[in-house]
């Protein structure tokens, strides 16, 4: 199955928000910030920017016709500043001019006198003065200090994770189009269509069925447009106001300065281990970096909260969690939703309890990896685990105890060059851990033609989702995927739709398209018996896009089907609903079944550590990853390569500089993000074999995200090779640049 979506991508023929020809009259938008991380704004003087050369208008606060408000979790993220600030590049005022330049000049004349006021820019230091956004969440199970002092081995530190800056292609944008009777539409480059929709009428202040939010595909998300409204209420509020089209579109170090990013986490662990290697007790404290507003990361936290065992069975354990309020902008979702950050520690934590026993981490991991009839610390008992069979492919596959042994013998044979290895398991939940988002619709369309139309709530954004969606609609009609499209993502036609996100997208939004499908076959079948005066109705079939009546051949073409049956007034068109059965969690217990199902993995990660400069080549990868019964191999293994180098490059390469102020120093020429000659020359993947799973459209496995835990493997294969050289200093925090191997290879304990 080709995913036509990359080869139009490649011939340069997707639209984008910017291919869309800008309307007559367009104008332009851009945000007057703050440059202070915390503040009182004393007073703001926008009249010379106002009376700037092409400039229409320049708004404030006061200016907002709704609810100066975008907070998605909770309702703490004015759209414009009021009177304070909190955080560099906080929006505050809105300047719309004929062009970009003209509104760029026009931002210098902008006059803001603000008090600073002091800002906390540690997770920590915000979790001790109780600046946290939502609650702490903490969960115990079992009895730890018994437990503990069954341990003979217990590693115990500190650790820290860094953030990722998203770096899709198509920044931050939308272009509103205002319409007759106070309507407007916006094109936007967003995954959550109903949360958005819902932003834009709040702000605008009419009802939502006067807002038409379209989305054909976005140059990638990666999450980080699925929360935060900022720069799509903002156009349509000048479009609103103006009566004029507006465009908003940030520069690319506008959008790494002021957007938010992956969470930060620093991390207490301590791992309890008996003479065997066995896991008795484990205990993580998780401080989330949030920044300073909720925006969507107390969710991004429960998710991380909800993987701390990560792919391991711990009889006791206790976990807690904050998101740590600080004075930079709000971070969002970014691939993989907390799990890599959550993960991380429990597999670092085996780095270090293996240095303490004296075997190779790996072992300890096999030891305790889950199997069916395990339960999960919220009270799940698992089936269907298939962590034992990934581990067992990857091992076959990659030889791993050979691996092992010829990794120690080349660091014992050679003084300036090490290697490292690490393997790495993945158990990743498949659901929004919030209950209620785990719903989807779609409006199927047959036309008299034959061709069938499919929309539903998913965002197509290079994931491949559209390819999906068509695959089934086609599969289940009997149709060829031809005769198939996939609309566009309309408020209009699917409403309150949930994100794509949560790598649900086709999950949910296949599951209500297999649906709608179902029932407009079962309908054109019931027709077809009466049309071709069939005396059996259960022998009428349609596959390849033809009718056909017991044993004979095709008796009549689809597209005849089509026309017929409409000329009979049998209905075309079918709309579907699904709501992932049996979910439920609580809070108050951290107890429940969050999600439907998980998807496991395994990887093998090998790297080569020049000891001199700190310098390092990531080898091999090898990757097993369970994709059920995939839906189109092509789409899942682009999936798994594309989100194996991205959380290699969040583990080795991609670093975010901040002065001293809370300013991100960071452009994009300092931003190193993966490219070609960064992915290793060995880069094996292979979707488990005989893997179903009857919790997902047509047995299929979500993939969008699990697979980027897999680059924790580069960071515990680096610090393999770090440790055989020295052993004195605690863990390197995540990612291990090589600026930071250089250092941990020759500065003094003590020293960065
Ligand atoms: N792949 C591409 N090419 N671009 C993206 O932006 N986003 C990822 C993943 N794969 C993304 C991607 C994220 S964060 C998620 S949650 C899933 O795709 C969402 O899509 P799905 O639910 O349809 O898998
Ligand atoms: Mo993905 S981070 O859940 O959009």
């Amino acid at each position: 199955m080709k995913n036509e979506d990359m080869l139009m991508h490649v011939r340069g023929a997707s639209r984008f928000i910017d291919d869309i020809p800008a309307p007559e009259g367009c104008l332009h938008a851009v945000l007057f910030t703050s440059p202070v991380a915390r503040g009182k704004i004393k007073s703001l003087d926008i009249s010379k920017a106002a009376a700037a050369p092409g400039v229409a208008a320049v708004y404030t606060h006061k200016d907002v016709p709704g609810l100066n408000q975008v907070g998605h979790i909770l309702k703490d993220q004015p759209l414009l500043a009021v009177d304070s600030v909190d955080y560099i590049g906080q929006p505050i005022a809105l300047v719309v001019a004929e062009s970009q330049r003209a509104a760029r000049k026009a931002l210098a004349l902008i006059k803001a006198d603000i008090e600073k006021l002091e800002a906390v820019f540690s997770p920590r230091e915000a979790a001790a003065k109780g600046l946290i956004h939502g609650k702490r969440r903490e969960r115990v199970t079992g009895d730890l200090a018994a437990a503990y002092a069954r341990c003979k081995f217990v590693a115990q530190g500190r650790l820290a994770s860094g953030p990722q800056e998203h770096f899709y292609f198509e920044t931050q944008r939308a272009l509103a189009v205002p319409g007759e009777h106070d309507t407007i539409k916006v094109h936007a480059s967003a995954q959550s269509p109903g949360a958005f929709h819902h932003h834009l009428a709040e702000v605008l202040g009419i009802p939502m069925h006067k807002v038409e939010l379209d989305i054909r595909r976005l140059g990638g998300g990666f999450g980080g447009k699925e929360s935060t409204a900022v720069w799509i209420t903002a156009p349509a509020m000048a479009a609103f106001l103006l009566k004029r089209p507006v465009k908003l579109a940030l520069a690319r170090n506008e959008d790494i300065a002021t957007t938010g990013k992956r969470h930060a986490y620093e991390y207490d662990y301590k791992l309890g281990l008996d003479g065997e290697g066995k896991i008795l007790a484990y205990e993580v404290d998780l401080y989330q970096h949030a920044g300073a507003c909720a925006d969507i990361s107390p969710a991004v936290l429960g998710r991380s909260f909800l993987h701390v065992s990560g792919s391991y069975r711990i009889p006791n354990m206790r976990v807690s969690g904050v998101s740590c309020r600080t004075n930079i902008p709000p971070n969002n979702a970014f691939r993989g939703f907390g799990v890599p950050q959550g993960t991380f520690a429990i597999e670092a934590a085996f780095t270090h309890a293996a240095e303490l026993m004296g075997v190779p981490p790996e072992e300890l991991k096999r030891l305790n990896l889950l199997r069916d009839g395990d339960t999960l610390p919220y009270g799940v008992e698992l089936s269907g685990v298939n962590a034992g069979r990934c581990w067992e492919t990857l091992e076959k596959n990659s030889a791993l105890a050979a691996r092992r042994a010829a990794v120690a013998a080349y660091n014992q044979a050679h003084a300036d060059s090490k290697k490292g290895l690490a393997v790495v398991p993945v158990c990743f939940g498949i659901s929004f851990a919030q209950t209620a988002l785990n719903q989807a619709s779609a409006l199927v369309n047959i036309y008299v033609d034959g061709s069938v139309s499919v929309s539903t709530g998913a965002v197509e954004m290079g994931q491949g989702v559209n390819a999906k969606l068509r695959l089934v609609a086609a599969r289940t009609l009997g149709i060829p995927v031809e005769r198939v499209r996939v609309d566009t993502t309309n408020t209009s036609r699917i409403p309150n739709a949930s994100p794509t996100s949560a790598s649900t997208g086709a999950d949910l939004n296949g599951m209500a398209t297999k649906y709608a499908c179902e029932r407009l076959r079962g309908r054109l079948l019931e027709f077809a018996a009466r049309h071709l005066s069939c005396d059996d109705p259960a022998g009428v079939s349609i596959c390849d896009g033809a009718v056909c009546v017991g044993e004979k051949g095709p008796v009549m073409t689809w597209e005849k089907l089509a026309a017929a049956a409409q000329w009979a007034r049998v209905d075309l068109s079918e709309h579907a609903f699904y709501a992932t059965p049996n979910l439920h969690y609580d809070m108050e217990t951290e107890q429940g079944r969050p999600f439907a199902y998980y998807s496991y993995g395994a990887s093998l990660t090998e790297v080569l550590l020049d000891c001199a400069r700190g310098t390092y080549t990531i080898e091999s990868v090898e990757v097993v990853q369970d994709a059920g019964e995939s839906l189109s191999a092509e789409i899942d293994l682009g999936q798994i390569h594309g989100a194996v180098v991205q959380g290699m490059g969040w583990a080795t390469m991609e670093q975010l500089r901040y002065a001293p102020d809370g300013k991100v120093l960071t452009g994009v020429s300092g931003y190193k993000v993966p490219d070609i000659k960064f992915v290793p020359a060995k880069f094996d993947v292979t979707l488990l074999k005989d893997s179903s799973n009857p919790y997902a459209v047509c047995n299929s496995k979500a993939i969008g995200e699990p697979p980027l835990v897999h680059g924790l493997g580069a960071y515990l294969a680096l610090v393999d090779a770090l440790r055989s050289v020295r052993k004195d200093k605690p863990l390197p925090p995540l990612p291990v640049t090589p600026e930071r191997a250089f250092m941990y290879l020759h500065a003094p304990e003590g020293e960065k």
